[in-house]
């Protein structure tokens, strides 16, 4: 158990804010007033401050303003908010891309971008790099030392790539250090298939539409590269932040579910994570409780990059978003509930984009704190005051962690693999979905999770969870291997233990180093057209104690278990009677082969039997009901246990214990949950 201090000591509280773009309003001095006496009426603590605002600070090449911004700062300070400062990369002004075109970036098919938009530079560019150098040495400098400031925030959503010839230049000397010779690189690649053996590093381009699109190992390459890249951008910008003011911390917002970048090596050169979420709340394909396990898998996922350090959400719309194919209005209670699961999860904070609604520009019908009407007499401002309220009474949880007995794999380098991968089918392959059906269970019943890279450290859980582990790199066989010789159970499924880092297929039967593990080989990999289904039934006795039939899609391995033991075999079709479940015992522990894709309720069952075989920690030891789930949060002395109710129904727990309420601070042994209500308990 560790209690973290994300801001070495400047903040004792949880945090609640939104981005701020006063630079929107410098013609208004009466609304920028008017800001700061809403702001504490709504009970926030924060703002980021500058995130678009470079044509703002540097209006003409070389010639910079800064008084605007000295004001802005100053005042919130004076009225006792926290500013977590931007560095402006994520837009640039006219002048810099008139003047400077190699800033504007490439598209893969080539074609170069005009001025507009955002992310729309060039990571490479050497002007870029100075200019933004330049800029935020001059930030660093003048606001370094200022008491309110906390926290720099490093552009904003980093993502996309640019194929310019500088960037191009760049990936070939990438690929000659990863390298050495050609040789290699063409034998890494299977690069003589189709006679695309490489001849000269000139030759070599980054995948494009109308060029190479087919060579998975160079595909993989230069997504690494692109990581890489970007984080070498990055850690130009931070250059000067970090010499001139080495005590404030340095985050950068991340992205949901965004697979451009491999966040894992993003995490190593920051200090906290922060991320954006923007869930659509009571769509018409999904119920809100699956969509709120989704969104926990991808807080555990955000707090799991760095070992558990508790993190910001630092985006999230106070009511609606202006981008999802249609918007809903969040129903009552939902904003305290998702605001209230991001700190059950280990953040921090909760913080908004924005702070106000902008007149015009691409945004202006996206939900802010302060409507186009002005005043605080909205539901959404109440809203946000209510939940500003609760915060407050909820300060003791900062920096507090969360234990976690099991992991699930969740690997960005396999992800790219399978999406690139060309067959079995090409569509609904599904890797994230499948990692969260399978974390779901521990959802419903209350359990921590954690949402791991291959390469993390496996030791100290008790049970690791790995779908769809297509791609093993270099060591993780064995590392599972030795986990479940200490007695850990690892659960992975069809489509395992394929390929090695290029993309190369294992040789000797799959699922490749995993075999002896699992003690099965799979044969061969049938693969269902929508609407089709197989079914999976459980054995007689099965050392489960499971029974019954279950349906199967999409994916049906056909395994030959070496050792394992059947739990359940395939129902239909020519496989009919072969395995479909098995399990098998190595050394202390044991690993479970999950043949095929199976519905939800399959899945939830069969974890519900590891869960109880391993006696995993429950938040609360009761069954809780549909769509309620638990999280907790200690710093090892109190627990901090969090009721969420993601149904429309009213539910009634009895707590079996003794707790009090840090919201009302009511005692209670048993707790009525209003549709979508949350409650934040202690032991009494
Ligand atoms: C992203 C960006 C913000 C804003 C929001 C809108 O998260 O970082 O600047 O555009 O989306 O939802
Ligand atoms: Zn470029």
């Amino acid at each position: 158990m560790q209690k973290y201090d994300l801001f070495n000591g400047k903040v004792d509280s949880l945090l609640h804010g939104a981005d701020y773009n006063p630079d929107q309003w410098l013609h208004r001095p009466d609304i920028l007033k008017k800001d700061i006496e809403l702001m504490k009426k709504a009970n926030t603590n924060v703002m980021s401050v500058g995130i678009f605002s470079w044509a703002a600070l540097e209006p003409e090449e070389g010639k910079y303003n800064f008084e605007w911004l000295d004001q802005v700062i100053d005042k919130l300070y004076e009225n006792g908010i926290n500013v977590i400062l931007a560095t402006p990369s994520g837009a640039r002004p006219d002048w810099l891309a008139a003047k400077y075109p190699e800033v504007l970036r490439v598209n893969a098919d080539r074609s170069k971008n005009l001025f507009g938009e955002r992310h729309n530079h060039c990571y490479t560019s050497p002007v870029y790099r100075e200019k933004i150098a330049e800029l935020n040495k001059k930030l660093a400098e003048r606001y370094g030392k200022h008491p309110g400031v906390i926290m720099w925030h490093v552009s904003n959503e980093y993502g996309g790539e640019c194929h310019c010839d500088l960037c191009q230049a760049d990936f070939r000397s990438w690929l000659k250090a990863k390298y050495g010779d050609l040789e290699s690189l063409n034998q890494a690649w299977w690069s003589n298939f189709w006679s695309h053996t490489y001849t000269d590093w000139e030759n070599i381009e980054s995948p494009a539409p109308q060029g190479m699109q087919s060579n998975h190992g160079l595909a993989l390459d230069w997504k690494r590269f692109v990581t890489e890249q970007t984080i070498d951008f990055y850690k130009n910008e931070i250059e000067s932040l970090r010499e001139i003011t080495p005590e404030i911390p340095i985050t950068t917002n991340l992205m949901y579910r965004y697979d451009g970048l491999d966040y894992n090596k993003f995490a190593e050169e920051v200090d906290v994570i922060s991320w954006d979420s923007y869930p659509s709340w009571h769509s018409d394909h999904e119920s809100d409780s699956n969509r709120a396990a989704d969104v926990a898998f991808m807080h555990d996922y955000f707090r799991s990059l760095k070992n558990g350090k508790s993190f910001l959400l630092m985006e999230s719309t106070p009511s609606k978003t202006n981008w999802q194919p249609v918007a809903k209005l969040k129903r009552p209670g939902i904003h305290k509930l998702s605001s209230l699961q991001a700190v059950a999860h280990g953040s921090d904070s909760v913080q908004y984009f924005q702070w106000r609604k902008s007149r015009g520009g691409f945004e202006k019908f996206h939900g802010a704190v302060v409507d186009h009407v002005g005043h605080s007499k909205t539901r959404v401002f109440r809203d946000v005051q209510d939940l500003g309220a609760v915060l407050k009474k909820l300060d003791q949880i900062r920096g507090t962690s969360v234990e976690a007995e099991v992991a699930v794999i969740f690997d960005t380098e396999n992800r790219w693999a399978i999406n690139e991968a060309s067959g079995p089918r090409q569509d609904k392959k599904n890797y994230v979905e499948t990692c969260v059906k399978h974390y779901q269970p521990f959802w419903k019943k209350g359990i921590s999770v954690d949402v791991i890279d291959q390469t993390k450290d496996f030791s100290k859980y008790k049970l690791i969870v790995a779908p769809m582990l297509y791609m093993l790199k270099e060591g993780t066989a064995d590392r599972l291997k030795e986990f479940v010789k200490n007695g850990g159970r690892v659960v992975s499924t069809y489509w395992s233990g394929i390929v090695n880092e290029t993309d190369l297929c294992f040789e000797g039967g799959f699922p490749g180093q995993l075999k002896e593990l699992f003690g099965i080989w799979s044969e061969e990999l049938d693969v269902l057209y929508d609407g089709d289904s197989n079914e999976v039934q459980f054995k007689k006795e099965n050392q489960l104690n499971l029974e019954g039939k279950y349906q199967a899609e999409i994916f049906c391995d056909l395994i030959h278990p070496q050792g394992a033991e059947i739990l359940a075999e395939y129902k239909s079709d020519f496989y009919a009677g072969r395995a479909a479940l098995t399990v098998n015992n190595y050394s202390r522990g044991k690993a479970y082969y999950v043949a095929s894709r199976n519905e939800e309720e399959f899945v939830d069952e069969f974890y519900y039997k590891l869960i109880d075989d391993l006696e995993l920690n429950r938040v609360l030891d009761i069954e809780l009901p549909s769509g309620v789930t638990a999280q907790k949060r200690s710093d090892g002395q109190k627990e901090y246990i969090f009721l969420m109710n993601f149904s429309d129904q009213k539910q009634k727990l009895d707590l079996k214990n003794n707790y009090q309420s840090l919201i009302s601070g009511q005692k209670l042994s048993e707790i009525g949950l209003a549709a979508y209500g949350v409650d934040v308990l202690i032991k009494a």
